[in-house]
């Protein structure tokens, strides 16, 4: 019986799109508590290989305690996915044989207050998914950062259009005091808020500005940005690689990726003759993003905003 578990998100699209085999080496650089690789691991009947990668420590521990059955298939590493390349050389691995990444973070992060990730719960103003990576925690933005780049952290990140009066309450706020908890910067947002906008808000008003200052502390599209940059050579001819995200930012970095990995030339449309001797390595799988069917959706509610791409090695 697994212990605190997460309900891994599209994991029949995932299986089938892997399809993991017997001997394969597969990585998961979001390990969380394991949902996906389990059911990689059940799939190969559990004689394939995972590289798990997480950068939460608890995570981690909870995920070894879900697979601990295929313990002689698992090798868990405390680490950045973007930094795979070092874990995959100290297996002496050749290559992978297959890549998934399940961006975002799990409902035990967001579960726990002390990580300060919920405006639900009181916790300290943290943010950090781990702290092995040396990242100053949110309340290091929320207290130094000027107006203008709060502004852009919570308008880009957040796609918040509130973003100007939220920057400029967070101001004024740490003008008067420290802000140390998630409560108290989800109440200045909250106050940030024309009334009627607030009363209208489907969801709650801090939403945005949490998802903008979380992804914003962990550097969330840097890593990808440099994970996807790495990836192709590493993945063995007909290996697939299949992400799944939940931001549209993150969508986007990945369709342009796969769009650029596809094709044979990337000179600008102009040129007339071609010069950048780039090579096509990757197929795509997934024309449009692949969605959670209605059924997932009513089951497991964070699934809403899954689009999930794919491609293959050439
Ligand atoms: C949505 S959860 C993954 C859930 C997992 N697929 C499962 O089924 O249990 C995302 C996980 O990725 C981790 N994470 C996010 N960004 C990361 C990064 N750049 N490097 C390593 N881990 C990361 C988070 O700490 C979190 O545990």
């Amino acid at each position: 019986m697994p212990y605190y578990t997460h309900q891994p998100v599209m994991l029949d699209e995932v299986l089938e799109i892997l399809g993991p085999v017997p001997g394969g080496r597969y990585l998961d650089g979001t390990l969380g508590l394991g949902g996906h690789s389990l059911e990689i691991l059940k799939a190969c009947a559990g004689h394939c290989s995972i590289l798990g990668l997480d950068m939460d420590r608890e995570a981690l521990e909870l995920a070894a305690k879900n697979l601990g059955e295929y313990q002689d298939r698992i090798h868990l590493v405390q680490d950045a996915f973007h930094r795979f390349e070092e874990h995959v050389r100290e297996l002496q691995w050749p290559g992978l044989d297959g890549a998934l990444l399940d961006l975002g973070m799990s409902s035990l992060q967001l579960d726990k207050k002390e990580k300060g990730f919920s405006f639900i719960h009181d916790g300290p103003l943290d943010m950090r998914m781990g702290q092995a990576q040396g990242f100053p925690p949110a309340s290091s933005l929320v207290h130094n950062e000027s107006f203008s780049r709060l502004k852009k952290i919570i308008y880009e990140l957040g796609e918040e259009p509130m973003a100007p009066r939220i920057a400029r309450a967070i101001i004024q706020a740490r003008e008067k005091e420290s802000i140390d908890t998630t409560l108290e910067l989800a109440r200045i947002v909250e106050l940030a808020y024309p009334a009627p906008r607030r009363r209208a808000s489907r969801n709650h008003p801090a939403t945005k500005t949490f998802q903008a200052l979380r992804m914003a502390t962990n550097k969330e599209l840097e890593s990808l940005r440099e994970f996807l940059e790495n990836i192709a050579p590493w993945l063995r001819p007909g290996a697939r690689l299949v992400v799944i995200s939940y931001h549209s930012l993150e969508d986007r970095i990945v369709k342009q990726y796969l769009r650029r990995q596809a094709s044979a030339c990337i000179c600008p449309p102009r040129s007339p003759v071609c010069s950048c001797s780039h090579k096509k390595t990757m197929l795509i799988l997934t024309k449009k993003p692949l969605t959670a069917s209605q059924e997932e959706i009513s089951r497991n509610p964070r699934s809403r905003s899954a689009k999930l791409r794919a491609a293959q090695r050439v």
